[in-house]
């Protein structure tokens, strides 16, 4: 297995992106990396020092405070340490997603997380999903996979995934915070949500998980025997 080979797998949140890549990096012993919680955790800890999410200026004189790691532990769960502490719990709860995609839209703050993300794919073989992966994290990425499936489609698969892990909130809540992120991260000027030229295009809406993992698989497979 060639280490560097890197899959980049970009999309609206909800689209199924960590399912799949997750399942995908397993079957072909590459590391999978959910780039959405290093955002994620600078959302966090803007909003445990009670800054809002908008507020520029004290956010960006705040990065150099933050030390952002991303660990595998042993069954290959990423594991998210900010300053130290394990917050891949904390980053989960939903108004996080909320000042992640807010955190996210400034530009300072995407190029203070760009190398962590280019090292690890640089020294590792990885499937990494996000938003800007295909266009400004990878862009020599083996294979790019843009994937897409309806706001409500995502919606009601993001809904059913909070309520299995027991948090409380409405398919309504659930289908406003997309369409709010939907648009703030397609919007934003710096690194958009879009695909790369050079993506394939993946719509879910009307395939299994396990079709949509089978489809990215055999993308790759093709790709690695090229
Ligand atoms: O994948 P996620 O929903 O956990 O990501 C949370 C937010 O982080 C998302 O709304 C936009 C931002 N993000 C980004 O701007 N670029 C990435 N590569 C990954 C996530």
């Amino acid at each position: 297995m060639n280490k560097k080979f890197n899959i980049a797998i970009d999309g609206p949140a909800g689209a199924g992106k960590s399912t799949i890549a997750r399942a995908v990096s397993a079957r072909l012993g590459l590391i999978y990396v959910d780039t959405g919680a290093i955002y994620r955790s600078v959302g966090l800890y803007v909003c445990r020092k009670g800054v809002g999410s908008k507020d520029r200026d004290r956010i960006i004189a705040m990065l150099p405070e933050i030390e952002i790691r991303i660990v595998h532990d042993e069954t290959g769960k990423q594991l998210m340490m900010l300053n130290g502490e394990d917050v891949s719990e904390a980053i989960r709860m939903p108004e996080i997603s909320i000042y992640a995609s807010d955190v996210s839209a400034i530009p300072e703050v995407r190029s203070f997380l760009l190398d962590l993300q280019r090292d690890f794919a640089r020294k590792h073989g990885t499937v990494m999903d996000g938003r800007d992966i295909g266009t400004v994290v990878l862009p020599d990425a083996a294979l790019k996979i843009f994937l897409t499936a309806s706001a409500e489609i995502r919606a009601k698969r993001r809904y059913r995934e909070l309520c299995e892990k027991g948090v409380d909130t409405t398919y309504e809540a659930v289908l406003e915070d997309m369409k709010y992120r939907d648009a703030n991260d397609s919007g934003r000027s710096v690194a958009p949500l879009k695909a790369a030229e050079d993506a394939v295009m993946l719509d879910t809406s009307e395939l299994t998980l396990e079709e949509s993992i089978q489809a990215v698989f055999t993308l790759a497979e093709e790709r690695m025997g090229e």
